[in-house]
């Protein structure tokens, strides 16, 4: 509703104008029938010698373009006008979300959430992993000049975040003796689903940068990803250890791996993934789920009263998701990981922005965990891939 929009973006603005607690905003997608100037464009605050900017930076297609505006600026309110479909302000201590509707409604969501005000102009300093290395122009997420590719801004993040959580996970998992090191034996991990290898890669450059011995190997089902991905190997000369295989998750033979990673394996080969980590007895998984259909199919008839859910097509897929993502975790418990669900990474560099992250502690749960998971799949009337996959202790 119009009125609504303007009293929205007016407080937008207003969030984007408190410096004490402005962190950034996101524009991005297309309302019906417009045709906003950049397909997405990020806002934060920025200190340029001594006066606070805001910096806005345009993403279009494969060019980006970084602008230095006046705080109060009428561009920002021109832009929040200008027919992009979602529009997100944080601050320090919440979120606000404008999204449109395909009938061209405005609906406004605000949620309490904690995030940190950053002023660098260069956030290059606080990243994981350098825009310049080699290993990322190799794998074509960084341009010959050294700077990220604007359509890989997401890739890029989506891995440097999953890094963020894998590297004091596994100094965790070390120190507590869930993992042991020892100088003849590296440290294994395999990524499974691993495509282009943008995490893969990432994974062993930044383990070997923090002096872990490693052996990482990478499978998916393509053959073409896979003489891809030993091509670039050879040329950083990591071959030694770093591998690459064509295979289905499923019938791969690899023994075992400390580490069971995977970042979108489609559908059921998150299930494969985490099946093949359970039954290698891996001990740490870090496993960001894809799309989710098996359940999704499963699901014909809604035990009440959660019809007032699922007569919403779009919350029944949402709960269906969260089904297959909670049983996931469930299973995992039973089967002796300590185990969590996490955003690993802010939702508009992707959708799928959950994580499951498992250590293998092996202790057997409270009985009443088995009965909860049980007691689920007789209400829902479904079988999770996952439990076809491993021999539950019920
Ligand atoms: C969405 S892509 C993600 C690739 C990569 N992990 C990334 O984040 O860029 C999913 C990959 O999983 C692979 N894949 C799907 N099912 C598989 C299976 N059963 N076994 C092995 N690889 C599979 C596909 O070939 C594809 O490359």
């Amino acid at each position: 509703m119009p009125i609504e929009f303007e009293e929205a973006t007016a407080e937008a603005f207003a969030l984007i104008n408190n410096l004490e607690t402005f962190v950034r905003a996101v524009l991005s997608g297309r309302r019906r029938n417009m045709m906003p100037e950049a397909e997405k464009i990020e806002i934060r605050p920025v200190k340029l010698k001594d006066e606070i900017k805001l910096q806005m930076i345009e993403l279009s297609g494969t060019s980006s373009k970084t602008v230095n505006l006046d705080v109060g600026s009428e561009i920002v309110k021109k832009l929040m006008n200008s027919g992009f479909a979602n529009i997100l302000i944080e601050s320090v201590s919440q979120s606000m979300t404008i999204r449109f509707t395909k009938k061209g409604d405005a609906q406004v969501f605000v949620e309490q959430s904690k995030k940190s005000q950053s002023l660098d102009h260069d956030k290059h300093k606080s990243r994981l992993l350098d825009p310049s290395d080699s290993f990322l122009r190799e794998v074509g997420i960084s341009d010959a000049q050294g700077r990220i590719k604007p359509t890989k801004q997401d890739k890029y993040l989506q891995v440097e975040e999953f890094l963020r959580i894998l590297a004091p996970t596994l100094k965790n998992a070390i120190e507590s003796g869930h993992i042991s090191v020892d100088d003849d034996k590296p440290i294994s991990i395999v990524d499974h689903g691993c495509g282009n290898a943008y995490l893969t890669f990432a994974a062993h450059q930044y383990l070997i940068s923090t002096h872990h011995k490693i052996k990482v190997i990478g499978i998916d089902l393509r053959e073409q990803s896979r003489i891809r991905n030993i091509a670039i190997a050879s040329r950083l000369e990591i071959s030694d250890s770093i591998e690459f295989r064509a295979e289905k998750i499923s019938e791969t033979d690899i023994p075992a791996a400390d580490i069971t990673i995977a970042l979108h394996a489609c559908d059921t080969a998150t299930d494969d993934a985490i099946a093949w980590a359970i039954n290698n007895n891996s001990k740490l998984l870090l496993i960001a789920p894809c799309c989710h259909h098996d359940l999704q199919t499963q699901i014909r008839e809604v035990p009440e009263p959660w019809s007032t859910i699922t007569k919403h097509g779009i919350l029944k897929e949402r709960l269906g998701d969260m089904l297959t993502d909670a049983l996931r975790a469930q299973i995992l418990r039973l089967m002796g990981y300590r185990t969590e669900i996490i955003e690993f990474v802010g939702d508009e560099h992707t959708p799928r922005n959950l994580m499951i992250r498992a250590v293998k502690t092996g202790a057997r749960p409270e009985q009443n965990e088995f009965e909860r998971y049980q007691e689920m799949l007789k209400l829902w009337k479904i079988v999770p891939k996952l439990s076809e996959l491993v021999q539950i202790p019920l």
